[in-house]
């Protein structure tokens, strides 16, 4: 599924965010220039700054388009800013996982030292911050601060409690709200801040980017069995090689809890025929569509979400949005 035509409401804003994005720094080692040029220009869905100009647009009760009165500079701050803090968490994450390729592109740590990734993501992580201020909002630095403690925590349990464990569903939702839906609630709550929206609106907003941010993850959890490589752009089978149980994992281990060719996988008796017998079980099993199922119960709940926005185009866009992280094979 391609992704939605509505969007092209915030085609404009959207190239000022690129453009803010690429924005040149006479101080910066040409190094950082380069990963950054990289970084984007290899691709990437712009998921989170789309749901942050959408929602900033829709809570606008006279919205403006022209892309540099200070009300757009703050929009399109806010959306490069979350895209900036997305980009600054996948640096890190593909060198805990020593992942070799996203976007289709190989990665900073294929190349890389250790040290000149984890220090080229900290410079990402400052940049957002830096764009972050130019909202002068205090309120939504803070939500940011907030959120990427969020996402370490997410991942520290992930890397330290959760890896070669089994995990229940609960478990599993609790560490995937952290890691990823914590950064949608961010970019939609922080639209709403600077919307000044009140506070029946922000929760909308909350529970929006919470179940949204959860069913996207399940969706990248299960692209990891069923996906195509060529079209996700990243390498595919890792999660349960690296240990890590994932939704379709959890509903295979319910009705099969002492299957041996996944418990032994999840132990950390990888070997490649073991692991590839142990996604071939999950691939052939009802696991799948349990967990499609729960993808979509959650889209559902972000629409449902939604529904207390005003109407219009915008919310129209981010029901297809939600329809769309259900629907999208990269
Ligand atoms: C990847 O996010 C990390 C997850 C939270 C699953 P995306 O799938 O949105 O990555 P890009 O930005 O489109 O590459
Ligand atoms: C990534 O989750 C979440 C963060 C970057 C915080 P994944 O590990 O599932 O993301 P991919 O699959 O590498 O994109
Ligand atoms: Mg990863
Ligand atoms: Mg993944």
């Amino acid at each position: 599924m391609n992704p939605p035509k509505s969007l092209h409401l915030i085609a404009n804003e959207l190239t000022l965010v690129e453009r803010k994005l690429l924005e040149p720094d006479p101080d910066r080692h040409q190094a950082v220039n380069g990963a950054i040029a990289h970084l984007f220009a290899s691709g990437g869905k712009r998921l989170r700054p789309t749901v942050a100009l959408l929602a900033f647009r829709l809570l606008q009760a006279d919205p403006c388009t022209c892309g540099s009165c200070q009300r757009c500079e703050q929009g399109i701050s806010l959306a490069a800013a979350v895209e900036m803090l997305h980009t600054a968490t996948l640096v890190h994450d593909d060198i805990i996982d020593g992942a070799l390729t996203r976007r289709g592109a190989p990665t900073l740590n294929a190349s890389w030292s250790p040290g000149a990734t984890i220090l080229t993501g900290d410079y990402l992580f400052a940049r957002a911050a830096e764009l972050a201020t130019l909202t002068g909002s205090v309120v939504v630095m803070r939500l940011f601060s907030r959120a990427l403690m969020t996402i370490c925590n997410g991942e520290l349990h992930q890397l330290l409690r959760e890896r070669h464990q089994l995990l229940d569903r609960a478990g599993y939702l609790q560490r995937i709200y952290a890691k990823t839906g914590a950064l949608f609630v961010l970019a939609a709550e922080a639209s709403g801040v600077l919307a000044e929206a009140d506070s029946e609106t922000l929760e909308a907003l909350r529970v929006f980017g919470r179940e949204l941010g959860i069913a996207f993850q399940i969706v990248d959890d299960l692209l990891d069995f069923v996906g195509s490589e060529s079209q996700v752009g990243k390498p595919l089978g890792s999660d349960l090689a690296q240990g890590l149980v994932t939704l379709p994992a959890i509903y295979f281990l319910e009705t099969s809890p002492d299957d041996e060719r996944i418990l032994n996988v999840v132990r950390g008796r990888r070997g490649r025929e073991a692991t590839q017998a142990a996604l071939e079980a999950v691939r052939n099993s009802e696991a799948i569509e349990l967990s499609e199922a729960e993808a979509r119960q959650h889209a559902a709940r972000a629409e449902e979400a939604l529904l207390r926005l005003p109407e219009g185009d915008c919310r129209q866009a981010l029901l297809d949005l939600a329809d769309y992280a259900v629907n999208r094979q990269s």
